[in-house]
């Protein structure tokens, strides 16, 4: 991937960041995915008050996508405000590999981008379509 495509991903992660909604947890995250043609999607956080309701901004970047038209992805950036990397949750490494397969998965804060992963290093032997092939 371009530098240009990975830094234009972290600044719209970091811009959407902004949108969060997060009056429980107070913490904001962002998060832009890059689409197999090179299209770019945000997220942010939208929490809810029954906090199980609350959807993460990598789940609401990739329904964005999908709803647009979008089925492949290359890569997803995730930016919180934080020293440490957040690591995207389990449900959202199930549902980015539904549609992702093993895409680059960018980690980083407002300073930049701190580290890089594939999905399938944060997510092995995954459920997937492949899990329901029937015995012959
Ligand atoms: N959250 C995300 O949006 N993405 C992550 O990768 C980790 C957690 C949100 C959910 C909730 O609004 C807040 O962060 C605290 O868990």
């Amino acid at each position: 991937m371009p530098q240009t495509t990975e830094n234009e991903m972290w600044l719209q992660a970091v811009a959407v960041r902004e949108f969060a909604h997060c009056p429980y947890s107070g913490f904001a995250v962002g998060a832009c995915l890059e689409s197999d043609t090179g299209e770019l999607f945000t997220g942010c956080n939208v929490e809810n008050a029954t906090l199980g309701l609350t959807i993460c901004a990598e789940r609401v970047a990739l329904v964005k996508a999908v709803s647009h038209g979008a089925k492949r992805f290359r890569a997803v950036c995730v930016v919180t405000d934080t020293t440490a990397p957040t690591f995207p949750c389990g449900a959202c490494r199930q549902l980015l590999w539904e549609f992702g397969g093993d895409m680059r998965v960018m980690l980083g804060n407002k300073a930049g981008i701190m580290a890089e992963y594939h999905l399938q290093e944060l997510f092995p032997h995954a459920f997937d379509g492949s899990s329901f092939t029937p015995l012959e």
